[in-house]
């Protein structure tokens, strides 16, 4: 197997930590990392903000998505000081702007529409042909890379990836409820499993994570072993 062309996909239900997961292989391995929920999350943005989708009623203007969809531009930008990588929506960085409560609310129906996701597949098959990458979402290893190196399912109880996704939005300052965040998650855990356009579920040769009692480096290690098991990348580990 050619170490450069290695896709290790990370699919699982919304806050159980993907990103988390996918951006630590990633550096360990130095792997491209590609966030795929995110390029959901901006293309919402996009839509909210010249009131293509109208969030009250749930209305997506389809004459103007399609005049638009060719001009939506998504790409990553990787901060060289940092090394931290943020979104860019038309060369707008808006890493932050997409992680709303806002947005949580209308990505599911945006993630639905089978043109949106036919090009944003497309972009996302694009970034393999740059080398070895780790890539997290919901149909990585179903749809976007059916031949995947690695596949992993990660999930976690609702309950703890409720309680997670509340803490961060506390931290960012958000004023929301516990049991506002549980809702959130268990509608897009429907949605993303009910949808007709590639639906959340498990492929048939992924591994299964549960991370519920796993801390972040435990988490690590667990994925690391199982891509050890399924591939022979050595020699590309940080030490
Ligand atoms: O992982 P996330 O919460 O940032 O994803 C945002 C939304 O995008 C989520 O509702 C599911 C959807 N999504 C998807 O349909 N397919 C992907 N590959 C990634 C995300």
């Amino acid at each position: 197997m050619e170490q450069e062309n290695i896709i290790i996909a990370v699919d699982g239900y919304s806050s159980t930590g993907k990103s988390t997961l996918a951006r630590d292989l990633a550096h360990y391995f130095r792997f491209k990392y590609i966030d795929s929920g995110a390029m959901y999350r901006a293309v919402t943005l996009y839509l909210l903000r010249n009131g293509i989708y109208d969030p009250q009623n749930k209305s997506l203007d389809e004459t103007r998505l399609g005049n638009d969809l060719p001009y939506i531009n998504i790409d990553f930008h990787v901060d060289k000081a940092s090394g931290l990588q943020t979104i860019l929506l038309n060369g707008e960085e808006v890493e932050q702007l997409i992680r709303t409560m806002e947005i949580s609310e209308s990505v599911s129906q945006i993630s639905r529409v089978k043109f949106i996701r036919e090009k944003l597949v497309e972009k996302q098959r694009a970034f393999a042909e740059e080398g070895a990458l780790v890539m997290d979402g919901r149909d990585i290893g179903t749809v976007v890379f059916p031949n995947a190196d690695v596949k992993i399912f990660l999930t976690a109880s609702p309950e703890v990836r409720a309680k997670r996704r509340f803490d961060e939005l506390k931290q960012k300052g958000y004023e929301v409820t516990l049991d506002e965040v549980m809702d959130n998650v268990r509608q897009r855990d429907y949605m993303d499993e009910y949808r007709e356009e590639s639906p959340l579920k498990k492929a048939s040769d992924a591994v299964m994570l549960d991370n519920s009692n796993l801390n972040r480096k435990e988490q690590l290690d667990e994925a690391i072993e199982i891509i050890r098991r399924y591939t022979q990348i050595f020699g590309k580990e940080r030490s």
